[in-house]
């Protein structure tokens, strides 16, 4: 299938989907500070009415930044990060889709008020994510993006955009659907896996051959979940023995000097929302005043980036690998022998909201 044919196809399917979505049955929201849930809770009914991101994701410490949402829908995350960077910060959120961008743009009087912001500090741009260099935008510090990969055809060339969009040192918080192994070509073809985002999955392995070329990091794992079920109960999609993973990693906009020393890195408490503990990736949750050894590449990437004022270093002679686990599927085996995997897939979607999204997947095939 061709790009402009997907393309239409997950237009009009978002077209009829529009507001029979919702954030309340499909927040993942294990993965959210109990502060955001507040923040979540006071979403206006239209805006989290179209949620349909893969897995929310909260980036730490962006008051007063400037933070890009890409493939922005109808602006659930996008107004959280609104309220998250306070009046001094700016967000844009960015889709193809009118419909989400008329519906953002109208709902930002209502979050504005709620927030108690005397004037926007958020803009909505209709936009293929492929051609955002066009509007000139300013570099942002934070760039995220929830669901949006597995619908684009060009992935090289929006993790490049991206790249030039970031600041040095920048995030992008990348929270998408990814497969084990490829999707065979016939299966990829089919209009209804192009719905689910599932065509377009990356093997998670590809995401780091992907962002490398464009001066990221390595991409460190925040968080692995169940997908939803494809498709309802009775009419399950055929996934030719492919396994699906939503899955959120973080990449920083440098790459790290050395790989040589280590440091020993005690997190000191002072970020105010989270003064117990801050956590990196899904094998390092750093605890206040408790050291630990990092290795070369680590301690020089954290140390470039903003996290670094809420950690001393101190140098490490000795040799060392620090555990970087990003493969999701492994993840989700260790939560699960542990005892400790989520309950239940963090998208409890009920029969009745699998039935709108085969009903809109039936209206544009
Ligand atoms: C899975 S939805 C996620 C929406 C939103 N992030 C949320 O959490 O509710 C993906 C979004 O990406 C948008 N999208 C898909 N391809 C796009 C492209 N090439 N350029 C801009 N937006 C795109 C769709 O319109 C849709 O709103």
């Amino acid at each position: 299938m061709n790009e402009e044919t997907s393309q239409q196809i997950v237009k009009q399917m978002y077209k009829t989907l529009i507001e029979s979505l919702t954030l309340d049955t499909r927040l993942n929201i294990e993965a959210v500070p109990s502060y955001a849930i507040e923040i979540l809770s006071k979403i206006s009914p239209r805006s989290r009415k179209t949620y349909d991101g893969s897995a929310i994701f909260i980036p730490d410490a962006i008051e007063g930044a400037r933070v890009l949402d890409i493939g922005c829908g109808g602006g659930s995350l996008s107004f959280v990060l609104s309220k998250l960077v306070g009046p001094a910060g700016y967000v844009v959120g960015v889709d193809f889709s009118e419909d989400f961008i008329q519906l953002c743009q109208e709902e930002t009087a209502y979050h504005m008020k709620e927030w108690g912001y005397s004037k926007p500090n958020c803009e909505f741009i209709c936009s293929d994510v492929e051609k955002l260099l066009d509007f000139q935008l300013e570099p942002f510090d934070v760039i995220v993006s929830n669901g949006l990969m597995c619908l684009v055809h060009n992935k090289g060339k929006v993790i490049q955009i991206i790249s030039r969009l970031l600041k040095e040192g920048g995030e992008f918080y990348n929270s998408d659907i990814f497969s084990d192994t490829k999707q065979c070509e016939e299966v990829k073809a089919t209009p209804l896996f192009c719905c689910y985002g599932l065509s377009g999955a990356m093997v998670w392995s590809d995401l780091k051959e992907l962002t490398g070329p464009y001066g990221f990091s390595d991409p460190y794992l925040l968080y692995a979940a169940d997908t939803f079920q494809f498709g309802t109960e009775k009419n399950k999609l055929d996934l030719r023995g492919v396994s699906y993973v939503c899955a959120v990693y973080r990449l920083i906009k440098l790459v790290p000097e050395s790989t040589g020393q280590g440091a020993i890195v005690s997190y000191n408490g002072n970020y105010e929302k989270s003064q117990d503990f801050l956590k990196w990736d899904v094998d390092t949750i750093f605890k206040k005043d408790v050291p630990i050894k990092i290795d070369g590449y680590f301690a020089s990437l954290l140390a470039k980036t903003k996290f670094a004022r809420f950690f001393t270093f101190e140098k490490y002679e000795g040799q060392l690998i620090s555990k970087r686990n990003q493969n999701p599927f492994s993840y989700l085996k260790e939560l699960r022998e542990s005892g400790s995997a989520y309950p239940k897939p963090i998208f409890p979607m009920d029969e009745e909201h699998n039935k709108y999204y085969e009903d809109a997947i039936k209206s544009v095939i």
